[in-house]
């Protein structure tokens, strides 16, 4: 990404959720908590206030329709993945620690941290980005944001000496950012991220592109669009898996495969109950659960 800008991929992001939260075919999907912070995060990144106006409107429903059908129903059942999981494991006090990296305009953890008091929350993201988050969540006292550059620092590094504890059983996020590392930036991203806690019960949950046996790591009917368009805003795709060998590499970085959530998991769960499963949805991107090695690795 551009070092001194939000992540550009982060904003369309979040200007995506808004499109979704006001589309009645998508109703339920994102909810109005959700949209609230996404609309603070985006005017304090841009610096002004946005509204969905028609050309705002079209210009999204424009980008999505060059680049990728169904992107942005993605990012939201994603999301909803990830909250559910999250949750999951909060509610059943699995875990004490919430670690999210590179979460762009995502509010699940400003969400979370007000029903989960006495869990603590850290959020590590490019300070590029994190800084229009900064001016909206302020004063939370289970919530501190971090800045990183992964490709020069280490989450283990950035939380030591924070109220982060190695001993409480953590769950860490990573959504959409390993595709943006290189093979060996990655390799150090897991292998930190695993030194980062002695506890049992410790997991992980990030996004991966799934590489495809033509050895492409885009999106499965991606445009030339979308390349062009991550190539312009530096955000270009470095690293991706294909889903079998997730289980070998994982064990590699001091994890046990746990389960992967891809397109047609996400449409069975989310979208076949609300009559929405004839829906498009991008694939080529999907959410793997990971659990931490017990003891040392
Ligand atoms: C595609 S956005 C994803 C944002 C968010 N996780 C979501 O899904 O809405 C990529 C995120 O990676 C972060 N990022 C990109 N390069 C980074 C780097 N070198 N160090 C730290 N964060 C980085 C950006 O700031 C941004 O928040």
């Amino acid at each position: 990404m551009k070092q001194n800008t939000p992540s550009a991929t982060a904003l369309l992001i979040a200007k995506s959720q808004l499109l979704l939260a006001d589309d009645a075919l998508f109703a339920g999907i994102v909810d109005r908590t959700r949209a609230n912070f996404y609309r603070r995060f985006v005017e304090a990144a841009i610096g002004t206030p946005w509204h969905l106006t028609l050309v705002n409107r079209y210009w999204l429903k424009f980008i999505q329709r060059i680049s990728l059908p169904g992107l942005y129903l993605h990012y939201a059942l994603r999301k909803r993945c990830i909250e559910q999981v999250t949750r999951e494991f909060l509610e059943a006090a699995q875990i004490q620690q919430v670690v999210g990296i590179a979460s762009g305009f995502d509010p699940l953890l400003a969400m979370l941290c007000e029903h989960f008091k006495k869990v603590e929350f850290f959020e590590l993201d490019h300070p590029a980005t994190q800084q229009a988050k900064r001016a909206v969540l302020q004063n939370i006292n289970n919530l501190t944001l971090l800045p990183i550059d992964l490709t020069n620092q280490s989450v283990f590094d950035v939380l030591h000496g924070t109220a982060f504890s190695p001993e409480k059983p953590t769950l860490f996020i990573a959504e959409g950012i390993t595709m943006y590392l290189d093979e060996q930036e990655i390799r150090r991203f897991f292998g930190h991220i695993q030194s980062c806690t002695v506890a049992d019960n410790c997991y992980f949950l990030f996004t991966y592109m799934n590489k495809q046996s033509s050895g492409s790591i885009q999106f499965e009917s991606a445009t030339k669009w979308v390349e062009w368009w991550l190539w312009l805003k530096k955000e270009v795709f470095k690293w991706g898996i294909a889903t079998e060998d997730l289980p070998d590499f994982l064990s590699a970085m001091g994890y046990r495969f746990v389960r992967v959530f891809d397109a047609d998991s996400l449409t069975k769960e989310y979208l076949a109950s609300q009559g929405g499963k004839n829906r498009i949805l991008a694939r080529g991107e999907n959410i793997c659960l990971a659990q931490r090695f017990c003891g040392s690795f």
